[in-house]
């Protein structure tokens, strides 16, 4: 069954407690953290601190998204936090055996991001030991981009290997996720959606309920 995490970062910011009680209601499975450091991607949204306040106020899992060039500082912190998924790209460490068993051993779920121009090669070795692949399908950044097309190659690329490797890895597609979108990339291959400014942040009246069971309905 396709899951829908919906990205935080695209909701009102004067009302994010609000928006996770929309959200709970309208029963996404999980909540999507963008968290971004200025270096890595020229953005700064959501912070480490504020998750706290997000895992007090719900119950839905937090899908958290590091787009920081030093994931490694904040693994501890996380853990604490009790997020349930911490997702890292693979272009941000020499060492991505090391950090996936280290969020591992710290007791959460573990993914890892690949950039659109990043090739599946990245992940081919540590593909077992992981929970989530996140494929880009916008450059990280920022909300209301283009859908890269080369990236639904990617998808069914990653299938591919967990086919062949027999693992049970969930693949999550993220940027420009909508109507046109969504029936592509779950033919590719997409396990998990992430909802941002595409679909169901795409205005203030948006009824997120009925736009999650409309998805639902297609999926
Ligand atoms: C992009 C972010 C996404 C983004 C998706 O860097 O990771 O979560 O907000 O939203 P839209 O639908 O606006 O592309
Ligand atoms: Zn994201």
């Amino acid at each position: 069954m396709i899951k829908i995490s919906a990205s935080l970062m695209c909701g009102n910011p004067l009302k994010l407690g609000e928006e996770l009680r929309r959200l709970e209601e309208a029963k996404v499975d999980m909540i999507h953290c963008d968290i971004m450091d200025g270096v890595f991607v020229p953005n700064i949204t959501l912070g480490i601190y504020m998750l706290k306040a997000f895992k007090e106020q719900t119950k839905i899992p937090l899908d958290v998204h590091l787009m920081v060039m030093n994931p490694d500082l904040f693994l501890e912190e996380l853990a604490e936090i009790g997020v349930d998924f911490v997702t890292v790209h693979s272009e941000t460490t020499l060492h991505l055996h090391r950090i996936i068993h280290k969020i591992k051993d710290l007791g959460m779920c573990v993914g890892v991001a690949l950039n659109p121009s990043t090739p599946v090669e990245n992940i081919k070795h540590v593909i077992k030991d992981i929970d989530l692949i996140i494929i880009m399908t916008v450059n990280p950044g920022f909300a209301g981009q283009a859908f890269i097309e080369n990236t639904l190659e990617k998808i069914t690329e990653v299938k591919k290997l967990l086919e062949l490797k027999n693992v049970n890895a969930m693949i999550e597609v993220d940027g420009n996720i909508n109507k046109t979108t969504i029936p592509r990339v779950i033919n590719s291959g997409a396990d998990v959606l992430v909802l941002g400014t595409s679909s169901i942040f795409k205005g203030p009246d948006t009824d997120y309920k009925e736009e999650v069971e409309q998805i639902r309905k297609y999926t």
